[in-house]
């Protein structure tokens, strides 16, 4: 069985496949994974001869350590999901420890990506793509892939993970991948699985607030949609709105003006049952 616990072990797998010239198609993940994850490896063996998967729950990337403890835990499931799925044959897993990773101090590198890192869950979340930065810099020179997947839903995670590799200049190409939705509108999460099925029915308003704000958007301004699907939140209990905003996809910086041939995505982060869910929609 391809699990590897400890980055050494890996690397001596890593440099095998490179001997024999086979490519690497990599899915970082925190686990608790769901169909949204499986389709990024579905898609990453498509294109590789190897499939490499890591679940680890990277503590330095949490600003809150509640919703650290809180973050579901599977790991056996997981890798049986992974060979059900896709067999042992192309697949490796690297499984490590928080010390594997970190040693004994887990803390964060600082990185600068060209102010991505300022806007939303930059602002919101001090340190996070800090967390995010220092593990996928250390999984990308253990790893070695040729190209790594990254889920949309993610949406400013994925510009981030495509300016650290440009700014590291590391030889891998950042596929982004289609938002995969529950059959009424919820963005697969990992975090879902802590909803009530009441409730993660109910957070299907989420992608409904959102493909509203992108038929208002048609015919208002900036202003004006932010303000109608502000007032859709407050016209409910359940769902708490921490932000919506409305960014040119390109540099991530919310705008108040539209401007002919320019592309704009709409972003929003709500809290049901103290979890926090983020989605994003583009909008022209
Ligand atoms: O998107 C995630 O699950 C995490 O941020 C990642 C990319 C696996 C890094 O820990």
């Amino acid at each position: 069985m391809m699990v590897f616990k400890t980055h050494k072990t890996l690397t001596s797998k890593v440099k095998e496949f490179k001997t024999k010239g086979l490519s690497t198609g990599f899915v970082p993940t925190m686990g608790a994974l769901h169909k949204g994850h499986l389709s990024l490896m579905e898609q990453a063996l498509e294109s590789n001869d190897i499939l490499a998967v890591s679940i680890f729950v990277n503590p330095t990337q949490f600003d809150n350590t509640g919703d650290l403890e809180k973050y579901p835990r599977t790991v056996e499931q997981d890798v049986s999901l992974i060979y059900e799925a896709f067999g042992k044959e192309k697949v490796i897993i690297y499984t490590p420890t928080v010390k594997d990773i970190y040693g004994h101090s887990p803390v964060s590198k600082k990185y600068n990506y060209d102010g991505l890192e300022h806007v939303m869950e930059g602002a919101n979340r001090p340190g996070h793509f800090d967390g995010v930065g220092t593990i996928l810099e250390f999984l990308f020179h253990k790893v070695q892939p040729d190209a790594a997947y990254f889920g949309e839903k993610d949406f400013q995670q994925l510009q981030i993970v495509k300016k650290l590799v440009e700014k590291l200049e590391l030889p891998i190409a950042i596929i982004g991948c289609a938002i995969k939705r529950e059959p009424h509108g919820l963005a697969m999460s990992s975090r879902n699985e802590r909803l009530s099925s009441d409730s993660r029915e109910y957070a299907a308003f989420i992608h409904k607030s959102l493909v509203k704000a992108r038929a208002h958007f048609k015919n208002h301004s900036i202003p004006d949609t932010i303000a109608m699907v502000e007032s859709l939140y407050h016209n409910q209990s359940r769902l708490k709105l921490e932000y919506f905003t409305i960014t040119s996809e390109e540099t991530l910086v919310p705008v108040k003006r539209k401007y002919h041939k320019h592309t704009y995505r709409a972003f929003i982060v709500a809290h049901i049952e103290d979890v926090r869910l983020i989605d994003n929609l583009r909008l022209s």
